[in-house]
């Protein structure tokens, strides 16, 4: 199969995208304030959303968020520089092992800045396939966190101690 073919893209915020996130897992409070935000017009109709997804025929399958973050909140790279905060990769259970979550991942890749995620537990093997690695960060701000990131390359490593 030809993965490099398969579509991503990016979802807009309406009734019926989150009526497809309710078959995933992690489901939570990002989509409920989502919803929140619709019922009271906070947002209107088919507003972008930070995530972007995969569609197979018309089923949601597979979903990351992307967010830019600016360079004066980082805390994980050296020098500190804008960077994407991944979450919520995951891809519905039927449709595992075919190349959708390393399609969402080269997806982000693109952008060329510098990823930083916090993997699910299990899910360290693929991260590692994806080429992340253990961030060195400020552990009194985020602990409980177990960061991987990964940077294109040209960009400034991350030091190691
Ligand atoms: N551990 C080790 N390697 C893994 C892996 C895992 N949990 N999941 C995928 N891989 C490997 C694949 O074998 C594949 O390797 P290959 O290129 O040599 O064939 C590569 O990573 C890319 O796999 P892909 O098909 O893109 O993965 P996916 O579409 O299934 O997405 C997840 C990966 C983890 C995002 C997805 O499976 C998911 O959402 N899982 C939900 C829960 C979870 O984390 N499960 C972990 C397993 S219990």
């Amino acid at each position: 199969m030809m993965m490099h073919q398969v579509k991503v893209e990016r979802l807009l915020v309406n009734y019926k995208t989150l009526e497809k996130f309710k078959r995933f897992k992690e489901y939570g409070n990002q989509e409920l304030s989502m919803l929140e935000d619709l019922e009271s017009n906070i947002i209107e109709n088919n507003s972008e959303s930070p995530f972007f997804g995969i569609y197979y025929g018309n089923a949601l399958v597979a979903r990351m968020s992307l967010y830019k973050v600016d360079a004066k909140y980082d805390q994980y790279f050296t020098p500190p520089q804008d960077y994407l905060e991944l979450w919520k990769l995951e891809v519905l259970p039927d449709y595992q092992g075919r190349g959708y979550g390393s399609r969402l991942v080269d997806f982000a890749k693109e952008y060329q800045l510098p990823i930083k995620t916090n993997p699910r537990i299990n899910s360290h093997g693929f991260w590692e396939k994806m080429g992340f690695q253990k961030a060195k960060y400020n552990m009194e701000r985020d602990l409980g966190e177990n960061p991987l990131i990964w940077t294109p390359e040209g960009v400034a490593e991350q030091s190691v101690s």
